[in-house]
């Protein structure tokens, strides 16, 4: 499949922001604005896991869909505060973020846990949305390569190519992610057509890489123009509904309809 085949997805990462009021405008405005975009550019959000029945009350209908920023790894138990996957799956859910670098540092998910919770996540019907990304010490020490492909590998090792051709896959450079530095157009596509590489070999070529870490109105494009970058995972600009869709209509003019 080509590129332009494969067409842009665009995703915000709400983190943990938003109260029912300020959802409502951002939402409604999001789906009208997406409503504009061409068809080969999906737009989704990922709000903390209470929001869900608030986006699918105001985005069942739009042409966006919604999701959250983690899962379980379990499907259901004593596990107090915990969210598990079927549970996302109930309220109309598309995506579910996993191994996002602050899950992975504050609260401590190592490499396998991640891996578990994506399987949990396809179980029930989600398309996870799996995070991995270098630190800048591990950058400067010329490690990325190691470090990406042994995140990517832990997920992989543990799915078929079936199940691996349903992933997609969010470089999100840890020095890049709420700093305002953005990793060069140049130096995520080096990651990202690594990264290709490492599914391509596992039969899924065709999944979607998302770049995320400091994606703005301003430099959204000149990423997603490049070969093996289909989109963005957005975080601090997917709380402003301008700038969302301004990253959204960057997608449009790098997609074939745009
Ligand atoms: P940022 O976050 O866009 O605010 O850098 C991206 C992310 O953490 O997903």
């Amino acid at each position: 499949m080509s590129k332009q085949q494969r067409g842009k997805l665009v995703v915000g990462n709400w983190k943990m922001h938003g109260r029912l009021a300020a959802n409502t405008a951002l939402l409604q405005a999001v789906a009208q604005g997406s409503g504009e975009l061409p068809a080969d550019v999906r737009v989704g959000v990922c709000v903390p896991s209470l929001y869900l029945a608030q986006a699918q009350s105001l985005l069942e209908g739009s042409s966006v869909v919604w999701g959250v920023q983690d899962v379980s790894a379990f499907t259901h138990g004593a596990y107090t505060g915990e969210v598990a996957a079927p549970m996302v799956t109930d309220f109309g859910a598309t995506f579910a973020i996993v191994g996002h670098s602050e899950r992975r540092a504050y609260h401590r998910e190592s490499a396998e846990l991640v891996a578990v919770k994506t399987q949990r996540a396809l179980e029930a019907g989600l398309t996870p949305i799996v995070c991995v990304g270098e630190t800048l010490e591990e950058r400067e020490a010329g490690s990325t390569e190691r470090v990406v492909g042994g995140q990517l590998d832990e997920v992989l090792a543990r799915l078929s190519a079936h199940d691996a051709a349903r992933l997609v896959v969010a470089y999100e450079p840890v020095w890049a992610i709420g700093t305002g530095k953005s990793a060069s157009a140049q130096q995520a596509q080096a990651v990202h057509a690594f990264l290709r590489a490492r599914l391509a070999a596992k039969g899924a070529a065709d999944v979607a890489l998302l770049y995320g870490g400091s994606v703005k109105p301003d430099n959204a494009e000149e990423l997603f123009r490049q070969s093996d970058i289909d989109g963005g995972l957005i975080g601090g600009a997917s709380l402003k509904d301008h700038d969302f869709l301004a990253i959204c209509r960057a997608a449009a003019a790098t997609s074939l309809a745009g």
